[in-house]
């Protein structure tokens, strides 16, 4: 591997990529509309997936790629359903025609569980029918049949990876965990949506980030992996709770209702538990940090930032 170029490498999920790659001897650039400032990247270029001249620039000469950029979050994905649509389609379908004009050995998907839906067989295999309710699901399965599209065409080598709810510091606060441990650490009751039965299983990113480079340092080549920590499924009620018990507050979660907020009753998902069983056979992939070890971190995290 000469080089890889992680797109969308000032995200969340996207800096622990570089620390991981980092760690194990592989240059790295990284191409954002932000900058990571991360040390010890070869470079940190900003700009735009949907500017292909610029994606060409930034990509000469590495060897593989794996893309990250993209529009998430309700809010954004919804509201701006366009925008989420050009950024997720357009922007992949730029990434891979720069791959292959680039000469790129191979090319690593960032795509997500959104895109199984809600699912009568838990925990939820690679092989599931996909059954995506939003506007972001939609976006991502065609992100990932133009990856397939790009094989048949160019033989392009990829592999998609579908996260599964991935949580840690940095995330942004629209996201249940940092939106719940921020208020709880403010003193202040966290809100849940509906009654708060949604089932999730949160995976920390760094073990993400473990996860996504194992694929991309595997032999495996058109394959689909899920990753996510499939040891600790939790309800959201039960999530808050934990939270305030961990940090020691006399609060209580308050439930609200889904005309309340941002969330729409006929899209959330009820139950979403991730079969992991392929990467760790395949790539001996391992999640490591358990939630409760995870939730800490973050605890710690908006402590020390409530103190700066
Ligand atoms: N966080 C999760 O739980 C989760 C779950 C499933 C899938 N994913 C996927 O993982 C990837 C990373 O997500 P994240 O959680 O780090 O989100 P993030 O929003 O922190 O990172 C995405 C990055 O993409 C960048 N970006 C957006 N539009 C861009 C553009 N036009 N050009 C260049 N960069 C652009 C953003 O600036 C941002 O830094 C995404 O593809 C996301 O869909 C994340």
């Amino acid at each position: 591997m000469r080089e890889v170029l992680v797109t969308g490498g000032g995200g969340f999920i996207g800096k622990k990529v570089a620390q991981e790659l980092l760690s194990r001897g592989i240059q790295v650039r990284l191409f954002d509309l932000v900058k990571s400032n991360i040390k010890g990247v070869n470079c940190d270029y900003v700009g735009s997936i949907l500017d292909p001249y610029k994606l060409s620039h930034v990509m000469k000469g590495c060897s593989h790629v794996i893309h990250l950029a993209a529009a998430l979050g309700v809010n954004r994905t919804e509201t701006n359903r366009l925008e989420c649509l050009l950024i997720n389609i357009q922007g992949t379908i730029n990434v891979l025609e720069t791959c292959v004009k680039e000469r790129v050995e191979k090319i690593i998907f960032a795509s997500s569980s959104e895109v199984y839906g809600e699912q009568p067989v838990q925990p939820i295999i690679e092989e599931a029918l996909l059954n995506p309710k939003s506007n972001y699901a939609a976006s991502k399965i065609v992100g990932e049949e133009f990856m397939k599209a790009y094989l048949e065409t160019y033989k392009m080598k990829y592999n998609i990876v579908r996260f599964f709810n991935v949580y840690g510091e940095d995330q942004r606060d629209e996201f249940v965990v940092p939106r719940f441990v921020k208020n709880i650490v403010n003193d202040k009751h966290p809100d849940i949506y509906g009654e708060g039965d949604q089932i999730r299983c949160f995976c920390y990113v760094e073990d993400a980030a473990r996860g996504i480079v194992d694929v991309l340092s595997s032999p495996a080549e058109s394959e689909i992996f899920n990753i996510g920590n499939d040891s600790e499924p939790i309800s959201m009620k039960d999530l808050a709770s934990k939270i305030i018990k961990i940090s020691n507050k006399n609060l209580k979660p308050q439930f609200v209702s889904y005309d309340d907020s941002d969330r729409d009753s006929h899209r959330d998902i009820i139950q979403r538990i991730p079969s992991v069983e392929k990467a760790k056979k395949e790539l001996g992939y391992k999640p490591k940090v358990s939630l409760e070890e995870g939730l800490k971190k973050m605890i710690g995290f908006y402590e020390v930032k409530n103190n700066c």
